[in-house]
């Protein structure tokens, strides 16, 4: 990470904090690692967040439903899932500083330190030797990498490693009063998985027919080890997963499609198309014969935001030979039962709230010959923004803030607004401007006469004259889906 990237970054996360977008959890107690509160305004980002996705994946798709399932599930889900022997980091540990590593993250910054220091060689041979140990599972090849290039603990600085071990990222907890083996649950660290045993129960009650797609949204729990970039990688995170059954055979077209479609549904939010790019999986997971990451260039680097899965039969397959009943589609058009080949699209909401935030974010010079001048803003697309319009009645007398409570009442139950009579108006502007509301509305005494306001536009800081009764529409027109 550049000096200027790592700045902007550490901008970003305390401007979330003062202005209420994300908090580290338990705060007063000293915080809890990679866990993160969602303040007042952050509630609002993730919401819309959500809201977009849901109506694109689910709204606009007259062949994909929705579902809520619960985060505990049966315990065989996750032997049938291969979560319970599969899921795992390979780690290491240095004797020295006690400290444990995520033994491709090591490599991984190793290699972003030979790119840096221009031995492009060096880098890609590293790449394409760690990337075939991960690819076979050979935990001793991922140490010989990590001795060869000796990498050092970044803590003790010195290489006293142990073995790379697979550590199991499930969470697990007792149900009931009894603390048995038996009784032993976990988190779920996907929501896939409550669609997957769902599958029948969709496909029959909304008389579903193949291809369709069932989506959700909801929590998922993984024991990261390593705390890395603020929300990007966290032990309780939101996942927003489509799972689209297909015809065997027909798996790559759509494939193709949902590769398309969910990179449209990122540009389409005000992103440019040089941000974002595709990182075919070299290592594919155990259940996938194609899997591709969308990846987004975040201050620190391209980092996924989102997974497109071709997944096969592999997930309903394990739950027929575990729970021992069948989750065959009967297709009329071919008079014969299968077992559907899956598509997944795969996003975590708190990554690309985090990408939201990011792309943003922006620091304006904005000093003239007279004066020096600067603002934050931040250029959230109108539909995302948490707070759609301010209503800034200019003084605090003559009547202004009564209209100016007229107007909000007349507007509120649309739009989420805030109401700010304090400080100066050029104050008032900045404070919208670094929490990203597109519209200022300000009440002055013309507007008692004529019932026009002024409405500032955020991006352009340009203002015009309306009249109050057109403000629903103009707000409308840029914030509605
Ligand atoms: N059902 C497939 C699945 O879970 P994944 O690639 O492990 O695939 C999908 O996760 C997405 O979930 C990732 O692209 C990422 O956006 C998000 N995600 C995964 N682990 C995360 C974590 N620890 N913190 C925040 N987001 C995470």
């Amino acid at each position: 990470m550049s000096k200027n990237n790592d700045e902007l970054f550490k901008n970003v996360i305390s401007h979330t904090k003062e202005y209420g977008f994300v908090f580290p959890s338990s705060e007063i107690y000293d915080g809890l690692s990679a866990v993160y509160d969602y303040g007042q305004l952050g509630a609002e980002l993730k919401n819309n967040i959500k809201t977009y996705w849901w109506k694109s994946m689910v709204q606009l798709n007259e062949n994909i439903v929705g579902l809520d399932s619960a985060i505990f599930m049966h315990p065989k889900i996750w032997k049938a899932s291969g979560h319970v022997d599969g899921f795992a980091d390979p780690m290491i540990d240095n004797k020295d500083s006690k400290k444990r590593y995520r033994a491709d993250n090591l490599i991984e910054d190793k290699i972003a330190r030979y790119a840096k220091d221009g031995k492009t060689d060096k880098a890609n041979k590293l790449q394409s030797d760690m990337d075939a140990a991960l690819g076979a599972d050979n935990l001793p090849a991922l140490k010989a990498l990590i001795e060869e290039h000796e990498i050092v603990c970044p803590v003790s600085g010195t290489r006293n490693w142990t073995d790379v071990r697979q550590f199991n990222l499930m969470f697990s907890t007792q149900m009931g009063a009894m603390a048995e083996d038996s009784d032993q649950v976990y988190l779920r660290p996907e929501t896939a998985q409550g669609i997957f045993v769902n599958f029948l129960n969709v496909q029959k009650s909304g008389r579903m027919r193949i291809p369709f797609g069932i989506a959700q949204i909801g929590k998922a729990f993984r024991n990261e080890v390593i705390a890395r970039q603020f929300i990007m990688r966290m032990r309780e995170f939101e996942q927003m997963e489509m799972q689209f059954f297909v015809k065997p055979g027909t798996e790559m077209e759509w494939y193709q499609h949902w590769k398309e479609a969910r990179l449209k549904w990122h540009l389409a939010v005000g992103t440019t198309p040089d941000k974002y790019r595709f990182h075919d999986h070299v290592k594919l997971a155990h259940y996938a014969n194609a899997a591709v990451d969308i990846e987004f260039e975040f201050p620190f680097g391209f980092k996924e935001v989102e997974g497109i899965h071709s997944r096969t039969d592999f997930d309903l397959s394990q739950h027929e030979k575990f729970s021992g009943k069948k989750l065959q589609y009967f297709d009329t058009v071919e008079n014969k039962n299968y077992v559907p080949y899956v598509i997944e699209t795969s996003i975590g909401l708190d990554r690309m709230f985090l990408l939201t935030l990011c792309n943003a974010y922006e620091e304006q010079d904005l000093s003239t010959d007279d004066k020096q001048d600067s603002r934050t803003v931040l250029r959230l697309h109108p539909c995302l923004a948490p707070v759609k319009a301010a209503i800034l009645p200019l003084t605090k007398k003559d009547g202004l803030p009564e209209k100016g409570r007229e107007i909000m009442d007349a507007l509120k139950l649309d739009f989420n607004l805030q109401y700010d009579e304090k400080d100066s108006i050029g104050k008032r502007y900045r404070r919208q401007d670094a929490i990203g509301t597109p519209f200022c509305i300000t009440i002055d005494h013309q507007t008692l006469e004529d019932n026009t306001v002024t409405i500032r536009h955020r991006d352009s800081m340009e203002q015009e004259r309306v009249s109050s009764d057109k403000l629903e529409s103009i707000i409308g027109n840029l914030v509605s889906w």
